[in-house]
């Protein structure tokens, strides 16, 4: 029951929380959605979204199929995501029309991509990936940064039935190789270097140290990006623009792969409750029509006036669901930015807004509470006039930076819309619909249409207004993970067996007297750092694999800016004592092993840490320490005096 207990202190002044935003009657007139979408019967809404908003080969005969706790949705349907996301739109006549900006980190450094472009990218990229051996079925792992070759290359495998695992340009060279191995890739996509604040990172050099523990990584396909130098493998590396620069571009060149409505599209590796992550299965129709309904009705979208930047990663779930394949398949005009929000200055993302007139923004709670503590003239430098709606995604929202976000960059009346779902949802699950929904700061307000959303206490029963719990999903929606991969029994034990038939979402949750939702924060070990989902024991892991290391335990302490902050007490081996050094030392190495966002925030070495009797350490009293709260109950200590020792301990450290 890790950050629950923390989470009640946030959620009492959320609670407290009375101000309401009911939609201006000129957004609801012109809103895609009319409040009576809440009434329509979850079979014959998924089916209109299934039949209307995907292009089918072959449509499918059943709209899905439960055999608890597997779901298979639009059955026996043929058709390809990469056809749905450019080719038709071409085929329409729509290949004039804008696809992405792209906005590189450096200065002036621009694409513009039509749907046209995009179609000639992907074929030409699919061709190259065809001369290399790539077919329907073989795995490829993409370890690239936010180029326009990442989701060229995402399509280009969806083109060809070969399942993707995008990995976060920001993971280690170790976490890149165990979800390589996991996933039994055969081909690993990669770029020369990427940037970060102006100066060149070494993506292919990370590659190349992870293929020397991934034996069925058989080739390497180098994007040049930078143009900097790379060390070279021959016979295993490949130069994407040798094979390039002859490689057809023309769509009847290269077809689109009829795939089942099941078969997989790709793997996302997420952090659990154990050190290893795992590998979420999403598949293809159900996938599909789930993100591009989302996508349609919470951000209201317009595909042809509006300009849709969403600031994620590519490399995590949102930029999958929300940046490529839900905006795409909806024919939208996006923006990809591959840097950071204050390189040059902290005005980037107000400056794009501007430039490309961005109408809708899709960011996390975190990077609004930076702006919020940079302060508002940034904004105010830009005409930020166009924007009309926007989102949130990733943790709770304070109220304040709710607010600010809609005053501030909104223009005091945008609509915001809390989006709460997770890398195993696939797509939005609990969120307002602009135009309906009287939005309350704090609030993720209803399941969305067709979602059936509750809150649990211990023994299964629904908790009902006022009250708080276990957020559970009683129903299976399009697209809902399909498992875990190579790991069944993982899947059965994490998210079936606590509420038996409902899905366990790991979050805590509260329903208020009108029936709107509250989340409250995780409720098991993983903890949730600037919007990235880490997992306590990971970083333990990762710690006592260092020499000097006997014992580790990690909890996330609260921050005003990241929502959480890694706090990690470590014990020496030989009861060795602590030193700057040896704390910097260690901070680097979780770095080294896991990926900068895993670095702890604060390390504090300890002479021993405080256990049960039986040795279970007791993270409870450990994140007390964390936060300088009281210390809660600690009668079941072996030695209680270890605590006072690691109060002063902690209390020393900045
Ligand atoms: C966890 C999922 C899929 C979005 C990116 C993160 C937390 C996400 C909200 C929200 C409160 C939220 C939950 C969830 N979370 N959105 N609007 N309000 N909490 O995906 O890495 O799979 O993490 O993020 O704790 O379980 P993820």
């Amino acid at each position: 029951m890790g950050s629950s207990e923390q989470g009640e202190h946030a959620i009492h002044t959320m609670f407290l929380e009375e101000r309401r935003y009911p939609p201006s009657p000129e957004f609801a007139a012109q809103a895609n959605v009319k409040a009576d979408v809440y009434e329509r019967d979850f079979e014959e809404f998924w089916e209109t979204e299934g039949r209307e908003r995907i292009s089918w080969f072959q449509p499918f005969d059943k709209l899905y199929e439960w055999e608890l706790p597997y779901a298979k949705w639009y059955l026996n349907g043929k058709l390809n995501v990469c056809y749905n996301c450019v080719d038709r739109h071409v085929e329409s006549g729509a290949g004039d029309k804008v696809a992405f900006y792209w906005e590189g980190e450096l200065a002036d450094t621009r694409r513009t991509i039509t749907y046209s472009d995009l179609q000639s990218d992907v074929v030409r990229f699919a061709n190259v990936l065809k001369s290399i051996g790539v077919k329907k079925g073989t795995h490829v792992a993409i370890y690239l940064g936010m180029i326009p070759e990442l989701p060229v290359a995402m399509l280009a495998c969806a083109r060809l039935g070969a399942p993707h695992c995008v990995i976060f340009g920001g993971f280690s060279a170790e976490s890149l190789a165990d979800r390589a191995n996991d996933f039994e890739a055969e081909i690993m996509i990669t770029q020369d270097e990427g940037y970060r604040r102006g100066k060149p990172l070494g993506l292919k050099k990370i590659a190349d140290e992870a293929v020397l523990n991934t034996p069925s990584v058989k080739k390497m396909l180098v994007v040049a990006h930078s143009g900097g130098d790379v060390a070279w493998t021959e016979g295993r590396d490949i130069r994407y623009d040798d094979l390039g620069k002859d490689a057809s571009s023309d769509p009847a060149d290269c077809p689109c792969e009829p795939m089942d409505s099941e078969d997989l599209l790709f793997l996302m590796y997420t952090s659990g409750t154990t050190a290893k992550p795992k590998g979420i299965i999403h598949t293809t129709a159900g996938y599909l029509t789930g993100v591009a309904t989302t996508h349609n009705y919470i951000f209201d979208l317009k595909p042809e006036t509006d300009v849709y930047f969403c600031t994620a990663d590519i490399g995590w779930i949102t930029g999958h669901s929300y940046i490529v394949y839900g905006p795409l398949a909806n024919q939208a005009t996006s923006v990809i930015f591959e840097g950071t929000p204050d390189f040059p200055d902290k005005d980037r993302w107000w400056d794009i807004c501007e430039r490309y007139g961005v109408t809708i923004l899709y960011t996390a709670p975190t990077a609004i509470r930076s702006h919020m503590k940079w302060g508002p003239e940034y904004a105010q430098k830009h005409d930020l006039s166009k924007i009309r709606l926007l989102g949130t995604v990733g943790e709770p929202i304070n109220p304040e930076a709710w607010i600010w976000y809609r005053e501030h960059i909104g223009g005091d009346k945008a609509p915001v819309v809390d989006t709460w779902w997770q890398t195993e949802t696939g797509m939005i699950l609990i969120t307002p619909l602009p135009g309906i929904t009287t939005l309350k700061p704090g609030s993720a307000s209803r399941p969305f249409p067709g979602v059936d959303a509750a809150v649990y206490d211990e023994s299964s029963n629904e908790i009902g207004p006022g009250g708080g719990g276990y957020l559970v999903l009683r129903k299976p929606w399009p697209a809902m993970l399909r498992g875990i991969y190579n790991d069944p029994d993982r899947f059965l034990s994490n998210y079936w067996s606590l509420f038996p038939g409902n899905y366990a979402a790991g979050d805590g949750a509260r329903i208020d007297e009108d029936g709107d939702f509250w989340l409250m924060g995780r409720v098991d070990d993983v903890m949730n750092v600037s919007g990235h989902r880490l997992s306590t024991i990971e970083i333990e892991s990762a710690l006592v694999a260092h020499p000097l290391v006997a014992e580790a335990a990690v909890c996330g302490r609260a921050d005003p800016v990241t929502g959480q902050a890694i706090v990690a007490f470590v014990t020496l081996k030989g009861g060795k004592e602590g030193s700057d050094e040896i704390v910097k030392e260690l901070r680097m190495h979780v770095g080294k092993k896991i990926g900068p966002i895993a670095r702890p925030s604060s390390v504090v070495i300890t002479a021993e840490l405080p256990k049960t009797r039986s040795g279970k350490i007791m993270r409870r009293l450990l994140r007390d320490v964390a936060e300088n709260r009281e210390l809660g109950d600690t009668t079941t200590l072996a030695d209680p005096s270890v605590l006072a020792k690691i109060q002063q301990q902690a209390q020393a450290k900045p």
